[in-house]
């Protein structure tokens, strides 16, 4: 088979690594691709929203499969454009990834299904919105209504830091249209729940959790996530049973009979509260570091899966026993303002896995190009083993101009920093 992956991150760069290993797989493109990409995979120059491009290129190259990592293509209606083509293509269509795209869609949908997840309202008017902060308690969760980047989201613990959010949701217009999704505060251990969806075939997949956090302690400025890790100890078989049975096989059969039937990956992201499993969001592709620690559990052919996905067939993904855990190199600013450009040494002395997030090449040399520069992903036979083996491979690692959290995993371990 020759596959097209669409994307430039480190997920992208995990699944083109777990293409890599599939028999069944002879020749991987990516678009546009990164440095590290460039090793197992050719690089093409289109971007990753150039729906026309990418879809003339993969008729042009006979491309049999072609995998979207990014939502940006998702939004940009790449599958709808693809299948229109007769081209065979891993992802949701518009219509279905507004699950992502539109969190009114997403929370209308589970309040018809009966699917649980925290009590909202959604407005576009600044009054009633207000009126409606004011009377329910705090912390309120304000959620601007369309793809935001994670910056969407406001957590107010003040009504003053209420009202000043919804004035700049629904007043002021610096987001654009100018709705809101009012919902009440959930609390508990967050974790990712990403499961390869068919129509009503859903496949889970290993759990893992994100790092949301720029430093350690889970403090400071939102990120795009600072690190993950694979299993998680604190959810237990009942929990992931509950939130396959409950959660995302119903999510899923609602799509069905509501007319958009979902194809790709359907990522949940999900709260563990003192009441149970609840939903915080759905995305609707592959999660970003998520992926570079889950795919590498894959025991399975992906290909297959993609195959079977996207054909409506049968697959059934098998898991390691071992732990993963990755660990972000960021540039320093991130995700503020930083500065790119800055040689990468000491690549070839890490033993274990690393996934380029944000690099260029120039010459024989690698160079910062991102906010996320790499993820460094260490293996072992438990979480402790993995951040040890990945923190050592961190420590081979240098450049001038990044930072990384040394906590990364720190839920499943008694003592955050504890090895
Ligand atoms: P979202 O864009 O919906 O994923 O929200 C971004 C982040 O905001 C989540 O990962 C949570 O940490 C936080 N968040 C969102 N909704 C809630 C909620 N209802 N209760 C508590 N935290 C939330
Ligand atoms: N790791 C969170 C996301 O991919 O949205």
């Amino acid at each position: 088979m020759k596959v097209l992956v669409i994307g430039s991150g480190g997920r992208e760069h995990a699944i083109v690594d777990a293409l890599a290993r599939s028999p069944r797989v002879e020749k991987i493109y990516c678009a546009p691709g990164n440095a590290g990409i460039a090793r197992q995979a050719e690089c093409v120059s289109i971007g990753d929203t150039e729906v026309e491009r990418l879809r003339d290129f993969a008729a042009a190259q006979e491309i049999d499969l072609t995998v979207v990592g990014p939502e940006a293509a998702l939004a940009a209606g790449v599958v709808d454009a693809f299948r229109a083509a007769g081209l065979r293509i891993f992802g949701p269509t518009k219509a279905a990834a507004r699950i992502e795209s539109s969190k009114e869609f997403a929370k209308d949908l589970m309040a018809r299904h009966g699917i649980p997840t925290a009590a909202y309202r959604s407005f576009t008017d600044y009054a009633e919105a207000w009126a409606y902060v004011a009377a329910r308690p705090l912390p309120a969760v304000l959620k601007y209504d369309g793809l935001a980047a994670g910056k969407g989201v406001v957590i107010a613990r003040t009504l003053s830091e209420a009202e000043a959010a919804l004035k700049d949701m629904l007043l002021d217009g610096s987001f654009g249209r100018g709705k809101v999704v009012v919902e009440d505060f959930l609390e508990g251990p967050e974790f990712s729940f990403m499961c390869f969806v068919s129509g009503t075939k859903v496949w889970p997949m290993a759990l893992a959790q994100d790092h949301k956090r720029a430093y350690d302690g889970d403090r400071g400025p939102n990120t795009g996530g600072m690190g993950a890790y694979s299993p998680l100890p604190f959810i237990t078989a009942e929990d992931e049973r509950f939130a396959l049975e409950r959660i995302m096989r119903p999510v899923a059969e609602a799509m069905v009979a509501e007319g958009c039937p979902f194809e790709g990956v359907l990522y949940g992201g999900l709260i563990k509260t003192v009441d149970g499993i609840r939903v915080i969001e759905f995305n609707a592709r592959f999660g970003d570091p998520e992926t570079e620690v889950v795919l590498p559990r894959l025991k399975s052919d992906i290909a297959e899966i993609f195959c079977a996905v996207a054909d409506g067939g049968d697959a059934r993904p098998e898991w390691h026993d071992f732990a993963t855990l990755g660990v972000v190199l960021a540039s320093k600013g991130y995700p503020g303002s930083y500065q790119k450009g800055f040689p990468i040494e000491g690549l070839d002395r890490v033993e274990g896995t690393v996934y380029h997030m944000g690099t260029r090449a120039e010459g024989d040399r690698i160079l910062t190009a991102g906010g996320r520069v790499l993820l460094v992903v260490g293996r072992g036979r438990d979480l402790r083993e993995a951040r040890a083996a990945a923190l050592r491979d961190v420590g081979r690692i240098a450049c001038d101009n990044l930072f990384h959290r040394t906590d990364i995993g720190h839920c499943a371990f008694e003592k955050p920093n504890e090895l």
